[in-house]
C-alpha cells in the first residue's frame, strides 16, 4: 500500500512509519515540523534502509492538502497523526488547539473524499473516557465531557469522522490510544518533547540524565494500592503495530456501516510509583523524585479492555513495562551523547 502519514515525523507517528516500512509499504509524509525535525527522515532512513518522502506543509491549509492529494494519485489511504497535543497548553490557548486540529482533519476528509482515497486511521485518545465507572474500559463505555479543549478535539474529531464517512464513502478506524511511551529498540527515533515534558516517562528519563532536578510525583492520597495514580502505559512500537494491522484491515473490509474504535492498551495498569521503580531496575539509578500535590484534571486511575483489538485486529500488545522504560532510558542517553 502506498500511505500518507501526516504528523510522520512525530513521535508515534515515526515509529508507524517504521514500521509500515518493515512492512514492505511506501510511505509519504507530511508535517510541518512544528513539534518535530526532519532529521527524523534520516533516523528512519538508518533502521529500514529507505528514507519515506517528506512535505513539509501545514495540514490547515486547505489549497496546500489540495494539491498534495492531486499530486499523489494512487494512495491508498491516510494514518492521520498530526495534532496539538499539549493538554496544558489547550487551556491556554483553546482556539489555537481547535483550529490546528479540526481545521487539519475537515482538509484531509474533504481531499480523502474528492481524490477517493477512502481508509482513515485517526489516533484518537483514552482522554475521550475521562474517569471511566468500571475498569477495564470498553469501547462502550459512555464518553465523558472532556476535560480540556484538547480532549474535546478528539471527542470532536471522532465524531466528525462517524459524520462523514457514511456519505463520502470513508471507511475508518479510531484508535483510542492509552499511555504510549518507550521508543524504538535501536534508539535512533524517539520521543522529543519541546522544553518541560508534561508526560510522565520524559520527565523520569530527562531526571535521571540530570536536564530537570526533581521528579514530582502528582499526589500519592489515590484511592490505588500505592496511594499513586495508575494509567495503562503501552510501548510505542506495539502501538505503530496496530496502525498497520488496522490500515490492512480497511483495504479488505467489502463494507463498513461506520468507523470501528479500537482500544490500544496493554490491559494492565501500572502505578506511577510503579514505573519508577521498573525506571530504577533497568538504570540501575536512583532516582530523585518527591511526592507533591494532585496535578489538577488528572484522573485516578485507567486501564484498556483490549480484547476488541484482539480479536477483530489480530492486536496484541507484546512489551513488558521494562522494555518500555529500558528504550525510553537508551533514547535519552542517546540523545545525550549527540
Ligand atoms: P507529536 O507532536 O510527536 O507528533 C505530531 C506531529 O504532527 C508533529 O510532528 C507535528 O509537527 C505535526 N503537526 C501538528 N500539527 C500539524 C499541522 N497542522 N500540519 C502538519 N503537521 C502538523 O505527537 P504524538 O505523540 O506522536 O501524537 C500523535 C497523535 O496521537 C496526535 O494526534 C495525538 O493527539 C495522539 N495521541 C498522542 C498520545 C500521546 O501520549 N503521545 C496519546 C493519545 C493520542
Ligand atoms: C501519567 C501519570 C500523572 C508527570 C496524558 C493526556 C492524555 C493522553 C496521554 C493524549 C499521571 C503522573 C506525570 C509528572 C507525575 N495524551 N505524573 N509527574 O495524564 O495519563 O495522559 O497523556 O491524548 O490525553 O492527558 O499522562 O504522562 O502526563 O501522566 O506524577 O511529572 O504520571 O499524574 O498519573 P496522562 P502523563
Amino acid at each position: 500500500m502506498k500511505i500518507l502519514v501526516s504528523g510522520g515525523t512525530g513521535y508515534i507517528g515515526s515509529h508507524t512509519v517504521v514500521e509500515l516500512q518493515q512492512k514492505g509499504h511506501e510511505v509519504v509524509i507530511v508535517d510541518n515540523l512544528c513539534n518535530s525535525s526532519a532529521g527524523v527522515i534520516r533516523q528512519i532512513g538508518k533502521i529500514t534502509g529507505t528514507e519515506p518522502l517528506l512535505e513539509v506543509f501545514d495540514l490547515t491549509d486547505r489549497h496546500r492538502v489540495e494539491d498534495f492529494f492531486g499530486r499523489h494519485a494512487g494512495l491508498d489511504g491516510v494514518i492521520h497523526f498530526a495534532a496539538f497535543k499539549a493538554v496544558g497548553e489547550s487551556v491556554q490557548k483553546p482556539l489555537d488547539y481547535y483550529r490546528n486540529n479540526l481545521v487539519s482533519l475537515m482538509n484531509i476528509l474533504e481531499a480523502m473524499h474528492q481524490q477517493r482515497v477512502l481508509h482513515l486511521v485517526f489516533s484518537s485518545s483514552c482522554t475521550v473516557y475521562g474517569q471511566p465507572e468500571s475498569l477495564p474500559v470498553t469501547e462502550e463505555a459512555p464518553l465523558q465531557k472532556a476535560l480540556s479543549p484538547y480532549g474535546n478535539t478528539k471527542r470532536i474529531s471522532e465524531e466528525m469522522i462517524a459524520d462523514y464517512a457514511p456519505l463520502s464513502g470513508i471507511k475508518a478506524v479510531l484508535l483510542r490510544y492509552f499511555n504510549p511511551i518507550g521508543a524504538h529498540p535501536s534508539a535512533l527515533i524517539g520521543e522529543l518533547p519541546l522544553g518541560e515534558p508534561n508526560n510522565l516517562l520524559p520527565y523520569i528519563t530527562q531526571t535521571a540524565i540530570g536536564k530537570r532536578a526533581a521528579l514530582s510525583v502528582f499526589g500519592a492520597d489515590y484511592n490505588t494500592p500505592d496511594g499513586t495514580a495508575i494509567r495503562d502505559y503501552i510501548h510505542v512500537c506495539d502501538l505503530a503495530n496496530a496502525h498497520v494491522l488496522a490500515m490492512e484491515r480497511l483495504s479488505k473490509l467489502q463494507q463498513q456501516q461506520k468507523p470501528e474504535v479500537f482500544n490500544l492498551g496493554t490491559g494492565h495498569g501500572n502505578s506511577v510509583l510503579e514505573v519508577i521503580q521498573s525506571f530504577e531496575r533497568v538504570s540501575g539509578l536512583k532516582l530523585n523524585y518527591r511526592i507533591t500535590d494532585r496535578r489538577p484534571g488528572d484522573i485516578e486511575q485507567v486501564w484498556a479492555d483490549v480484547s476488541l483489538a484482539e480479536s477483530v485486529l489480530g492486536w496484541k500488545a507484546v512489551s513488558s513495562l521494562d522494555e518500555m522504560t529500558r528504550s525510553a532510558w537508551n533514547w535519552e542517553k542517546y540523545l545525550a551523547s549527540q
